[in-house]
């Protein structure tokens, strides 16, 4: 049976930004959440572009925190005259918010006015705090989000082995340092397994760990410009051949 979840409480930092007192990190850049997800997230694995090849595109993401990241991909997809007629969005949540703080979250960070109602549906629809996958659909069923509630380390191999297949990958645990069971060799091999053959990922990190784990695990990475001041951050592809490419 899955162990209980334990819930996130809802802390901010002097200057705003949500953090997280059990990794002691904060949830999104200061330099503003919605920004940062279409940098790194979007930006990062090619969207919207990619996902015009294909009649349905899936997400998946290590750590939903307050959804932010789907709401901007959510946001991206309804503004594209080209989008695919399925997104599916799968994020894997340890720690979920209650409803009432998520949306005590999204007052304090969302700054555009077109994602607040799609924050709106999502808290309407967040499910109860049950270890274990729930699944919501919103609009008339084109968009599906799924969030896995518990840990990554167990759940992504289930997921694995249940044939869930990605095109695009979203790394957002918490800094490798503070968070080192998010940026496991285990994680990794599920990613790989999960990953389609032209899957693309992206992370906001650039530490020396993770570019090994993505390498042992078949992924080509390159080091591009990070968001609000990081230097760099990491975006790549399934490995075609073994070569790693720095920029
Ligand atoms: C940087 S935050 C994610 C922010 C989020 N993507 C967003 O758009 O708001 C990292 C998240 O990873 C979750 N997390 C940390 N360790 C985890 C684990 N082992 N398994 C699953 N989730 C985990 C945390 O609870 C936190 O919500």
């Amino acid at each position: 049976m899955d162990a209980p979840l334990i819930r996130a409480p809802l802390v901010f930092r002097d200057d705003g930004t949500p953090y997280s007192p059990r990794h002691d990190d904060i949830y999104h850049s200061a330099a503003g959440a919605l920004a940062q997800a279409r940098h790194v997230f979007l930006d990062g694995n090619g969207l919207p572009a990619r996902w015009r090849e294909k009649p349905r595109f899936t997400v998946l993401e290590t750590g939903f925190g307050m959804g932010v990241n789907f709401l901007a991909t959510w946001a991206a997809w309804r503004d594209d005259p080209q989008r695919p007629p399925l997104l599916e969005f799968m994020s894997i949540e340890k720690h979920p918010f209650s409803a009432h703080d998520l949306r005590a979250a999204h007052a304090a960070i969302i700054d555009d006015a077109a994602i607040t109602p799609l924050a709106a549906a999502l808290i309407s629809a967040w499910p109860p705090l049950v270890a274990g996958v729930h699944r919501l659909s919103f609009g008339a069923g084109e968009i599906m989000l799924t969030l896995a509630f518990g840990d990554a380390g167990d759940l992504l191999p289930r997921l694995a082995d249940h044939g869930l297949a990605a095109d695009a990958i979203y790394l957002d645990g918490f800094a490798p340092a503070r968070n080192p069971d998010m940026w496991t060799a285990g994680i990794f091999a599920s990613l790989a397994r999960i990953a389609k053959g032209d899957a693309t990922f992206a992370t906001y990190t650039s530490a020396g760990h993770v570019k090994r784990v993505l390498v042992d695990n078949g992924f080509d990475y390159r080091k591009v410009r990070g968001f609000g001041g990081k230097r760099a951050m990491l975006v790549g592809r399934r490995a075609q051949s073994r070569l790693v490419i720095e920029s």
